[in-house]
């Protein structure tokens, strides 16, 4: 006898996209993200607009989450949501939410660590996307993170290097606010870069030991230079964009090959997955490929719309603990920090 499909509603609100997912089993139905185009004209994410952005857009998205995949309340299994790392208020809403609607259905709540599903997601069923096998390194690069993790399980990870200042995310989004780039600016770095020199201009990497990174240094490195060069002709900045994104993209991703490599000696583990926004980046995917060939690496880069934020990686987390039984009552709390 085949065994029932399992339907999970996953919830994603940790930062500033609300989003909702349908899967059955580890295939995603449905994958629904409304961006909140608010905070670009702020430079940055205002926490308070975010969490009403999401009790504005909790219901539409739920309701075309629910729709696109076919699949009725009723016939759902489970709720997953992120319970943290993320900005509290967003996060109360996801949670709140998903809360209620365990009551109302009667069916289990999960919560997931939003960082362990950016690593996860690479076991979403994909035609064309083979799953890691454990254990293997993930480099989670987002906004907030920059992490290398041994994965030994779907529920044993262990950090192994991280950031000891910004996170890589914030590294392009400053690099690109100090050339007058709108929020977030790592994508147009990228676009840029790709039309760029990224051998025109040197930026020093910084020197830190072991597997941690350190991005502080780079953001510096760039407003001084920038200022420099200003100074010297106002329209630097318009005149070389190509090559200057392509130096500091071409910088960053050495910082983290650097590390990579490290990390791999050290471990003795060459199967390499990344996740998180920054792993949409051209110049870490095509570098990561090449290493495949130079290092003998195995490398897993996730499908385009499970890098940056989404609930189909929530919903992969949910799929895995609702098989393991690992449930939630109504208690549970959100965690703007949380244990890995
Ligand atoms: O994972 P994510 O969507 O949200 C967080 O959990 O932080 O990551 C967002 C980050 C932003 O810093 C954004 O600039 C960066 O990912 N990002 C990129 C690219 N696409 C998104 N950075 C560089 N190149 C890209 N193509
Ligand atoms: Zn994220």
């Amino acid at each position: 006898m085949t065994p029932s499909p399992v339907f999970i509603l996953a919830i994603e609100s940790s930062c500033d996209d609300t989003a909702a997912a349908v899967l059955q089993n580890d295939k995603v139905l449905s994958n629904i993200v409304a961006n909140q185009l608010i905070h670009t004209e702020f430079g940055g994410v205002v926490p308070e607009l975010a969490s009403r952005a999401h009790q504005q857009n909790i219901v539409p998205v739920i309701d075309a989450a629910l729709k696109k995949a076919e699949v009725t309340k009723e016939q759902l299994s489970a709720v997953a949501f992120t319970q943290g790392p993320g900005l509290m208020g967003s996060l109360l809403v996801g949670s709140s939410f998903a809360k209620s609607i365990s009551m109302a259905l009667n069916i289990p709540l999960i919560a997931v660590n939003h960082m362990h599903a950016h690593i996860l997601a690479h076991f979403i069923a994909e035609e064309g996307f083979e799953k890691p096998i454990f254990p293997f390194l993930a480099l989670t690069i987002s906004g907030g993170h920059t992490q290398i993790v041994v994965v030994r399980d779907f529920f044993d990870m262990e950090i192994i290097g991280e950031t000891t200042d910004d996170a890589v995310g914030e590294a392009f989004d400053k690099s690109a606010k100090i050339l007058g780039l709108p929020y977030p600016g790592g994508p147009l770095i990228d676009k840029y870069a790709q039309l760029g020199n990224p051998k025109a201009f040197a930026f020093t990497k910084p020197r830190v030991p072991g597997l941690n990174f350190s991005f502080s240094g780079l953001k510096t490195a760039v407003l001084y230079f920038i200022q420099k060069k200003v100074a010297e002709n106002p329209n630097f900045i318009e005149e070389n964009r190509n090559d200057i994104c392509a130096s500091i993209q071409y910088t960053i991703v050495e910082i983290l090959m650097d590390k990579l490599k490290l990390a791999v000696k050290e471990t003795g583990i060459n199967q390499i997955a990344i996740g998180g926004g920054v792993s949409a980046n051209s110049g870490i995917r095509k570098t990561l490929k090449e290493a495949e060939q130079k290092y003998g690496w195995k490398t897993f880069i996730p499908k385009f719309e499970y890098t940056t934020d989404n609930a189909a990686m929530i919903g992969i987390v949910g799929y895995q603990k609702y098989l393991n039984e690992k449930f939630e009552n109504n208690s549970v709390i959100s965690k703007a920090r949380i244990q890995f």
